[in-house]
């Protein structure tokens, strides 16, 4: 039901359409009431939409193509999609004589695509590159997904048609989420358990301050600092810190940001859900070198299995805090930003990975000279909430010493355990679950 609108809202009389709150069912009007258009729009824009490209060629063999939202499947059995051509289009009625149309499912980079697809007429195809479907239709270059159809009828509806297309040959194209139109603008799809990392950090720090206790043991214990990190957005904050004995000798690091890019960022993306792995993954960029998507794979698989990321090399680690340290958070054009990317994307896939070692020539190598390449600088741990997504991650850092070994400067403990028993406390306090 739509919100209650002031008298002198000009869709009022469109309300009539709805029967108020609490009345009893009334029986079918005999005439439906009139639906003001703006109303009709405004209530529909609830709804998002993907955005698919229909193309086809027309009688004289040239591309013809229109953006459309109302592409949606239809039928399993046989296999029918749909869509809902405008009466005004000029692309369709070149295309249906043919009697076959192509369906292409834009990813979340081809916003400019759809934009060329959703203006009238023109040489649409001018400036972009396609290849032809099986039945003859073009398919875009970089689309997530084609669909090529053979038509199967049209039926009037309203000021559209209802077009039914019988699938004939189909495919995914390139591994990216799919562009969504949702109240007049363009954005991507975010799983949830990526968006829990996209709220604000009320929840991760609340959940820090539960940790301090542990964090502050820990610290003392093993005579090595530890954070608590959270994953907002395409960052990753610091949130909370603990150092062994004067906490006043470092500036504290609390507030610093780093981008959560692959190969960073694992303890908080090996238990996520599939769609969270991949919307993380698909971070690594277009450029990736190949095999790239497959060696981060196999760290998540790494880091599930034994519990924990890691982080190696200390030359590697001074360099970023350098970087960090030059760069200014609030100034998103500041270069420095793009260099830290940059040093990121250049460490190996599988930089955390516990099983791991420095691949040759990469920037973890690049300590190796002096033995520090495999040392193990940093180890991660992450702390779940309630639905299973990781709040927090608990991160020591400074614990030399081979992995799973007793840290030096500590009590013989072993820091990987006594982490993971941490984080396990923190989340049982929070009710929270370890996703299977
Ligand atoms: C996100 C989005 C969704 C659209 N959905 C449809 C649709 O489902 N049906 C339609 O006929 N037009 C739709 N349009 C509008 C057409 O793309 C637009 O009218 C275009 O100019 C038609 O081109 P043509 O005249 O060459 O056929 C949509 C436009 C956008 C931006």
């Amino acid at each position: 039901m739509h919100p209650p609108r002031p008298a002198s809202d000009p869709n009022a009389a469109a309300a009539t359409a709805t029967p108020a709150a609490g009345a009893p069912a009334a029986a079918p009007a005999p005439e439906a009431p009139a639906v003001d258009p703006a109303w009709f729009r405004r209530v529909l824009g609830t709804f998002p939409t993907g955005v698919a490209i229909v193309t086809g060629l027309d009688a004289d063999g040239a591309p013809a193509g229109l953006a459309v939202g109302s592409f949606t499947s239809a039928s399993l059995d046989p296999p029918l999609v749909a869509f809902f051509p405008d009466h005004r289009s000029s692309s369709w009625p070149k295309i249906a004589p043919i009697g076959r149309f192509c369906v292409n499912i834009l990813g979340d980079d081809q916003e400019a695509v759809c934009r060329a697809f959703a203006v009238r007429g023109g040489d649409k195809f001018a400036d972009l590159s396609w290849r032809s479907s099986p039945l003859g239709s073009p398919i875009l270059d970089g689309v997530v997904a084609w669909i090529d159809c053979e038509l199967e009828a049209i039926h009037p509806a309203g000021d559209h048609d209802l077009v039914l297309g019988r699938v004939h040959a189909l495919d995914v194209g390139r591994s990216a989420l799919p562009l969504v139109f949702f109240q007049g603008g363009y954005g991507r799809f975010s799983p949830l358990s990526l968006a829990a990392w996209e709220g604000d950090l009320a929840v991760q720090l609340r959940t820090a301050d539960l940790a301090r206790p542990q964090m502050e043991e820990l610290a003392a214990r093993l005579g090595a600092e530890c954070v608590a990190s959270a994953a907002v957005g395409d960052e990753m904050v610091l949130v909370a810190s603990a150092s062994p004995g004067s906490s006043g000798q470092l500036p504290t690091r609390v507030g610093q940001r780093i981008p959560f890019l692959p190969p960073l960022g694992t303890a908080f993306v090996a238990w996520a859900s599939p769609l969270a792995r991949r919307a993380w993954l698909e971070r690594a960029g277009r450029d990736a070198p190949p095999g790239t998507i497959a060696a981060l794979e196999a760290t998540l698989a790494d880091v599930r299995a034994a519990g924990y990321a890691v982080g190696r090399g200390r030359g590697w680690h001074g360099e970023l805090r350098t970087m960090l340290a030059k760069t200014d958070p609030t100034d998103p054009t500041d270069p420095g930003h793009d260099a830290v990317r940059r040093a990121i994307r250049a460490l190996p896939p599988s930089y955390e990975s516990p099983s791991a070692t420095a691949a040759p020539g990469t920037a973890a190598d690049a300590d190796a000279a002096d033995g520090s390449a495999q040392e193990l600088r940093t180890i991660s741990v992450p702390v779940f909430g309630r639905d299973g997504t990781s709040v927090l991650v608990l991160t020591l850092i400074g614990v030399h010493g081979p992995l799973g070994g007793p840290a030096p400067g500590g009590d013989g403990d072993d820091p990987v355990a006594a982490l993971r028993a941490a984080a396990a406390t923190v989340t049982a306090a929070l009710g929270g679950v370890q996703p299977d």
